[in-house]
């Protein structure tokens, strides 16, 4: 029987949860597969806000993932909840905002140290934000996808070493 116990358990987060997030979850669920370790990891997104709970990925973000082999078709958008700060043991937002926003719900000061910037794991950081892509042009989309692309490689890269997980070579 498979043992999920021991699973290690990520959450993205965004605003919206139907570009960025689910974005990053799925890049990062195809990368630790690339390494033969999907097993290993729960991965999970969802959005501070609740504007779009309960629909699918954005169609400009879902085309450009398409394009490049990645598929976000079965991703339902879902809103944080203080109960993720126990449940997952490793957040990471996409920009500053949503930073501010997840730690205000973090009271007692207690799990912020899980709370992280995906873009501190990125070689090339940048401004340190994944922009928002949902008030602008196809670019973007294509941006978005490069920067979450590089920088959920290199997390799954630290995660499996982290925890001592040994990639399939
Ligand atoms: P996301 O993008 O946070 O990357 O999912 C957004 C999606 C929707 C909205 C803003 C950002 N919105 O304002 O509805």
């Amino acid at each position: 029987m498979e043992d999920t116990a021991a699973r290690v358990r990520v959450l993205f987060i965004c605003l919206g949860n139907i570009c960025r997030s689910p974005l990053a979850e799925a890049l990062f669920r195809h990368h630790v597969t690339e390494m033969g370790l999907a097993d290993k990891f729960e991965i999970v997104s969802s959005g501070t806000a609740s504007y779009h709970v309960g629909e699918g990925a954005d169609a400009r973000t879902r085309d450009e993932a398409k394009r490049r082999g990645v598929s976000l078709d079965s991703h339902r958008a879902r809103q944080f909840s203080r109960a993720d700060f126990t449940r997952y043991d490793h957040l990471f937002v996409m920009d500053k905002d949503n930073l501010l926003d997840v730690l205000a719900l973090d009271e007692n000061d207690t799990h912020g140290y899980k709370v992280r910037l995906l873009r501190e794991l990125d070689d090339e950081p940048d401004d340190y934000k994944v922009p928002d892509p949902y008030f602008g042009g196809p670019d973007g989309f294509a941006r978005v996808h490069e920067i979450v692309d590089r920088s959920t490689r290199r997390l799954a890269e630290k995660l499996a070493a982290h925890h001592g997980l040994s990639p399939l070579s």
